[in-house]
C-alpha cells in the first residue's frame, strides 16, 4: 500500500504533516477552512493536487457541522471561504480552478428550486469528496501515457533512468502521484531500471518525501543533490526527466519547484528529453505565458535553518522563490490524463 498524505471519511480529515516527515509520522486533524489554510500555507501539506483537495474537503468538513438559514447563506459563506483558501499559496492554478468551479456549482444548486438546504449541503460536499478518487484515476492515466512516451523514445530499450525533482507522488496528490505515477507504471511493469531524485533544496521534498515514498514503495532509486544533475546526465544516461507543475501557461511555459528550469538547461545540453507530468487542469489557458505566473517567495528560514538547526551565517540576505519557470522551448511534452501534448499544441486544444 503506498503512502497517503490525506485521510477523509464525511466530517473527518486528517492530513500526513509533511514538515515532520521522514522522523515522525503523524496526522494532523483538519476541522475548518481556517485549519484548512494554515496547513497548506505552512506546507504541512503541499504539491498542487494536495493543496486543492485538502483546501476544497476542509470546507466539505466545516459545512458539514454547520447550519445555513438559507440556501443563499451556504452560497454566500461558499465563496467566501473558498476565495480565502485560494490565497493560501499562489502559484499552483489547482485550488484556484477548484474554487472557481465550485462556485459555479454552488451557484447552481442554490437556484435549483427543488432542493433543500440539506440536500443542497450534502451534493455539494460530495463533488468535493469525488475529487478524491478523481484525483487517483487522473494520476493513473498519466502514468499510462507518461510510459508510453518513454518507450517511444527508444525502440531499442526496455529499461529505463529517469531523473525527477521535488515530491510529486502519494504526498503530493490524493495517491499514486504525477511524475512519480510515471515512475511508478514504469516500475510496476519491470521497465524502470533506475530512478534518481534530488534533494530539492531549500526545503527538501526530495530528499524527505520523493525518497521516504521510493524506500517505502520499494523502487530502486539513489538521492543526489541538486548540483549533480549536469554530472550525473553525464555520467549515467538518463532516458528521460520527468517532474510536476505547479501551473502550465497556454505557451507551455511551466511553474514547478525552483530548480525544476536548471534541469531543463541541463537536459536539453545532454540531449536528454524533459517531461511535466501534470493533470490536464494544471493548464491555466488564461496565462499566455510563464511571464504571467506570480511566483511565491518563501520565508528566509526554510534556506538558513534546517529543522531548527541554523545552517547559514547569521546576518546574510536570503532570496528564496519557492518556484522557477521553465520555458516551452526546453520541454519535450507535457503528460496528462487526457494524452501527452507538445507545448505548442497546447492553444489549439478545447479549454477542460
Ligand atoms: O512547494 P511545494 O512542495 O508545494 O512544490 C511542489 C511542486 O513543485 C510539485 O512539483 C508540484 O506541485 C506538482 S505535485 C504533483
Amino acid at each position: 500500500m503506498t503512502l497517503q498524505s490525506i485521510r477523509y471519511a464525511k466530517g473527518n480529515l486528517e492530513v500526513l504533516d509533511q514538515l515532520l516527515l521522514p522522523a515522525q509520522c503523524k496526522y494532523l486533524q483538519v476541522k475548518t477552512v481556517e485549519d484548512g489554510w494554515k496547513v497548506i500555507n505552512k506546507m504541512q501539506v503541499r504539491g498542487a493536487p494536495a493543496i486543492a483537495i485538502v483546501g476544497c474537503l476542509s470546507l466539505a468538513v466545516q459545512i458539514n457541522e454547520e447550519k445555513f438559514e438559507s440556501k443563499k447563506a451556504l452560497r454566500q459563506e461558499i465563496e467566501g471561504r473558498l476565495n480565502y483558501l485560494v490565497s493560501s499559496r499562489p502559484t499552483a492554478v489547482n485550488m484556484k480552478l477548484a474554487a472557481d468551479d465550485l462556485i459555479q456549482f454552488a451557484n447552481i444548486l442554490c437556484d435549483d428550486e427543488s432542493l433543500t438546504i440539506e440536500t443542497m449541503k450534502q451534493r455539494f460536499i460530495t463533488r468535493i469528496e469525488d475529487m478524491l478518487d478523481r484525483d487517483i484515476a487522473d494520476n493513473k492515466a498519466i502514468g499510462m501515457y507518461g510510459e508510453k512516451e518513454i518507450i517511444s523514445q527508444y525502440p531499442k530499450e526496455n529499461q529505463f533512468r529517469i531523473l525527477t525533482h521535488c515530491n510529486t507522488g502519494s504526498l503530493a496528490t490524493a495517491g499514486y502521484g504525477t511524475a512519480l505515477g510515471v515512475i511508478r507504471t514504469l516500475h510496476s511493469s519491470q521497465k524502470l531500471e533506475h530512478v534518481y531524485c534530488t534533494e530539492t533544496r531549500p526545503y527538501n521534498q526530495g530528499a524527505r518525501l520523493t525518497a521516504y515514498e521510493l524506500v517505502h514503495d520499494k523502487i530502486p532509486a539513489t538521492l543526489i543533490v541538486d548540483s549533480m544533475v549536469a554530472t550525473l546526465m553525464k555520467q549515467r544516461r538518463i532516458s528521460a526527466v520527468v517532474v510536476g507543475a505547479d501551473r502550465v501557461a497556454s505557451n507551455g511555459d511551466t511553474a514547478n519547484k525552483i530548480g525544476t528550469y536548471q534541469i531543463a538547461v541541463l537536459a536539453k545540453h545532454h540531449n536528454v528529453p524533459f517531461y511535466i507530468a501534470a493533470p490536464f487542469t494544471s493548464i491555466d489557458m488564461n496565462i499566455v505565458s510563464g511571464d504571467y505566473i506570480k511566483i511565491e517567495e518563501r520565508p528566509d528560514r526554510e534556506m538558513t535553518h534546517v529543522g531548527d538547526h541554523r545552517i547559514a551565517a547569521q546576518g546574510i540576505a536570503c532570496w528564496n522563490p519557492a518556484f522557477d519557470v521553465t520555458p516551452a522551448d526546453l520541454i519535450a511534452g507535457i503528460i496528462t490524463e487526457k494524452g501527452v501534448f507538445r507545448p505548442a499544441e497546447l492553444a489549439t486544444l478545447e479549454y477542460h
